[in-house]
Parts: C-alpha cells; sequence; structure tokens
C-alpha cells in the first residue's frame, strides 16, 4: 500500500517555516518555479555535501568540475536535444489548456476534472505537435538566429566536452569519473507536485568513464553504490525500489536504464528521483563528430586508443530534498498532551539547524549562559537560539523543523555547568556538562 499523502501539509509547513516559498509570490508566483528559504537552502545544501563528499572527496577516480550553464549551441545539436528534446503537446481550443499527448491519462480537465482532456463534451483538442523542452535566449547584442543559445537541460554535456581537458590536467586513467552540481532548465508542459517537476532545477551528474567491453559490470556496481547513498541519507528502504527501463522507455543516448524510484504517497506514488544510464560511447562520438576533435583516451599500459562508455549517475537535488522531506514528516501524539507533535526526522547530517538553545527562564543569568553556548557551538555547528514561549512550545517549533537536538540552560546549570540535552526522536534527555558540549553533538552527530 501505498504511505499517505503529505503533499500540501509540507507545502504549507514548507512556506510557513521558511524552507521553500513560490518564486515571485508577491506577483502572483512564477509557474513551477521555487526559491529556497533560509532553512531550505540549508537541507538543500547539506544533502549537495554529501553527494559531494561521496563522490569526489572520497574517491581518488573521480574529479569535480563546474561547467558553464550557457554552452556552444552545436553542443545540443550534438547531444540529440534540437532534435529529439521533445515532449508531444496539444491544446485546448475551448479552455486554452495545453496537455502532453502522451500523458492525457494523467491530467484533468479543467472544466470538468472528474475527466481527462478530450473525454469532456466541450473539450476540442489540437492534433499533437512536438515541443521542444530547451530555453531558449540570444548571446550579444542581436536577436538573430545565429546567436541562439540555449539554457542547459542537464549538466552532463559541460562534462562531456571536458573530458579530455580533466583527463589530461589531472592525469587519470580509465575507469574514472567527473562530477558536477548545477542549474539545470526545462520548459516542462505539466509542471508540478511542488518541487517535483520544476522549470529550473538542480542536477548531481557523475559521467564515469570506462573500458568497452567492462561497462555493464560498472553499471551494476553504480546501481548498487547509488541505492546504498539513498539509503544512508535516512530515506526508507521501503519506500525506495529500481524500475528498469523497457525498450521503449530507454532515451536515446541509453543501452541500458535503471531509476531509483521513491514512494513519494498518495496518487503520486513511486517516482523517478535519480536515473543510472549505461550511455555507451554516444556522447564521445557525437561531440567528437560535430566538434571534429579527437575525444579518445590512449592506454599507455596496453597501447590502445579508444572512444570510453560512459555509465551516468544523474540525481535532481530538488526531487531528494522533496524525497527528504516526504520521509520525514511524521504526526505524533505527544503523552500527557492534548496537541499532538509535527516532527521532520530527517537524518540529522541533513538537518538544517543541528542544535537549538534554550534558557529555561529569562532570568537568573540563564540567557547569558544560553549565549555562551550558542557562540561556543556555532563554529562547529549551525544553531538556533529561542527564549520565547513555555519549553514545550519551543520544542515544538525545533520538531517542526528536525532540529535533533535541544539544548536547554536551567537553574542547575548556573551552578554546575551543565544541561540538558533532548534527542529529537527518543525524547530522551542525556544532562551533559556545557564543556563537553561539541564533542557530544559531534559524537552523536556522526553515528
Ligand atoms: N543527464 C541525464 C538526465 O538528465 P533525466 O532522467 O532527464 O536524465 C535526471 O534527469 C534527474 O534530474 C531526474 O531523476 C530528476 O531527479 C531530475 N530532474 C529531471 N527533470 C526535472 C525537473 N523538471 N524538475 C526537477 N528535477 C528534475
Amino acid at each position: 500500500m501505498s504511505h499517505p499523502d503529505v503533499m500540501d501539509k509540507l507545502v504549507s509547513l514548507c512556506k510557513r517555516r521558511g524552507f521553500i516559498f513560490q518564486s515571485s509570490e508577491i506577483y502572483g508566483g512564477t509557474g513551477s518555479v521555487w526559491d529556497y528559504g533560509p532553512l531550505g537552502v540549508e537541507l538543500k545544501k547539506n544533502i549537495k555535501d554529501r553527494w559531494w563528499h561521496a563522490m569526489v572527496r572520497s574517491r581518488d577516480d573521480i574529479e569535480g568540475l563546474d561547467a558553464a550553464i550557457l554552452m556552444h549551441p552545436r553542443t545540443w545539436e550534438a547531444s540529440g536535444h534540437v532534435a529529439g528534446f521533445v515532449d508531444p503537446l496539444v491544446d485546448c481550443k475551448t479552455c486554452k489548456g495545453r496537455f502532453r499527448a502522451d500523458k492525457l491519462e494523467d491530467a484533468k480537465c479543467p472544466q470538468k476534472p472528474s475527466k481527462q482532456p478530450g473525454q469532456h463534451e466541450a473539450c476540442a483538442l489540437t492534433e499533437a505537435r512536438q515541443f521542444n523542452l530547451m530555453f531558449k535566449t540570444h548571446m550579444g547584442a542581436l536577436e538573430e538566429s545565429a546567436s541562439i543559445v540555449y539554457l542547459r537541460p542537464e549538466t552532463a554535456q559541460g562534462i562531456f566536452v571536458n573530458f579530455l581537458n580533466v583527463q589530461q590536467s589531472m592525469r587519470q586513467k580509465v575507469p574514472f569519473g567527473i562530477a558536477q552540481i548545477g542549474k539545470a532548465f526545462r520548459n516542462e508542459i505539466t509542471p508540478g507536485n511542488f518541487i517535483f517537476r520544476t522549470r529550473e532545477f538542480e542536477q548531481m551528474e557523475m559521467q564515469f568513464f570506462v573500458e568497452p567491453g567492462t561497462d555493464m559490470d560498472w553499471f551494476e556496481t553504480w546501481k548498487a553504490l547509488r541505492m546504498q547513498w539513498h539509503l544512508d541519507l535516512g530515506l526508507s528502504p521501503d519506500r525506495l525500489k529500481f524500475h528498469q527501463h523497457t525498450a521503449g522507455e530507454l532515451a536515446h543516448y541509453a543501452r541500458a536504464a535503471f531509476d531509483v524510484t521513491f514512494d513519494f504517497g498518495g496518487t503520486l506514488g513511486y517516482q523517478e528521483i535519480e536515473g543510472v544510464h549505461n550511455r555507451s560511447d554516444f556522447d564521445l562520438m557525437q561531440h567528437q563528430q560535430y566538434s571534429s576533435k579527437k575525444l579518445e583516451y590512449f592506454d599507455q599500459v596496453n597501447n590502445k586508443r579508444y572512444v570510453p562508455y560512459v555509465i551516468e549517475t544523474s540525481v535532481g537535488a530538488d526531487r531528494v530534498t522533496l524525497a527528504a522531506l516526504v520521509n520525514a514528516y511524521r504526526e505524533e501524539a505527544v503523552e500527557g498532551e492534548a496537541e499532538g507533535r509535527v516532527v521532520l526526522g530527517l537524518h540529522p547530517s541533513i538537518a538544517p539547524i543541528k542544535a537549538a538553545v534554550f534558557p529555561l527562564t529569562k532570568k537568573d543569568g540563564q540567557p547569558e549562559v544560553a549565549k555562551r553556548i550558542l557562540e561556543d557551538l556555532r563554529g562547529a555547528f549551525t544553531v538556533d537560539y529561542d527564549e520565547t514561549g513555555s519549553i514545550g512550545k519551543r520544542y515544538r517549533r525545533q520538531d517542526e523543523v528536525g532540529t535533533p537536538f535541544c539544548i536547554t540552560v536551567d537553574g542547575q546549570s548556573t551552578g554546575d555547568n551543565t544541561v540538558t540535552v533532548r534527542d529529537r526522536d527518543s525524547l530522551s534527555q542525556d544532562r551533559v556538562d556545557a564543556s563537553q558540549l561539541k564533542a557530544y553533538l559531534a559524537g552523536k552527530l556522526a553515528s
């Protein structure tokens, strides 16, 4: 059975507590573009940092890259995006709605939401036409066809065109990979479901260059590693599964593809959060042909030249952020209290605030001690200070944004320099010497 639908509650929590706002909200919003607020930017940054650490910093065989968003327009001819990155689109002459012709069953007729477009008697759908999803703009002062450039629809091509630059400058030997995190843009026809499908989003992509013939072994290796990364992020095993692309689903560049899918609950259910693709030598061959520059690797040991095959892992930073939020959201009864609590049970390493410090009262020197502790912890962790409202209310506020630890300074603290540390999930409280707090929190956060 699918998990419950928490999307509406999450959208509201994310706005109220500073995670995610609609872009340009005061002007009525920009369609399917979102802004990350103070807590959202920390959450997404923590997720990107975990990815960067796992893919780049902890390995010798993957190098980092930050390629530009604007690329030579020939890039997108070579990659197949100019000709093939299209969705079939139909318009309704009655309601002026616009729908993906191949996904009509997922859409609702705006005039009769119980029916799909085309099924209501007033619907007047046009013939399907191909709509390219790339955003076009112009480079330089002249708006003419020669100056057209595109906002990149994937970060991958920046890696392919830099394959030899990175390999030679870093003296890497095949097999090795190049990883980058960056913005991508797609003029999606039917975006939606909050930050699940947006027109501006961030990808975390890695291209692993391998000798032809070894590609399927590497494909299996990366499939397993990437699933483990999502599990280590705290996504529930019972919400994650692979989906294998059938021959009909495979992208034009793919020899084999698996999606890591996550159960977002409700009717959205299992959806792709990451793609693992065997892209063969498609991209390097295409760029070789379109640029007339050799993109071969010279294997010195075996004295042979070849164009490597590529195993790609491609994950959306925003989609994983949404998966982490959905996965973490829970409502709980609290013993002895009429009101329950909302908790974001985020993995502590990605929680936007690691610890909140409270003085139990605003007198007896407690705020001063609490602020000293706050300043001491600030260098090592993201911390928050709160002295307003009852202690119960302050706990609830931190639970709702996923803060794993709350530190309370009380009457005893000013005497013996100890504080209580309350655990978000178990609700257990430890009495800890304030001078040991950094080590205590570091130990808990590392586990
Ligand atoms: N380079 C391969 C590639 O881009 P993709 O399956 O089109 O493959 C990879 O995209 C990942 O990027 C997806 O699994 C998803 O997480 C994210 N993604 C793609 N389109 C998106 C969109 N419109 N909004 C948010 N994330 C998106």
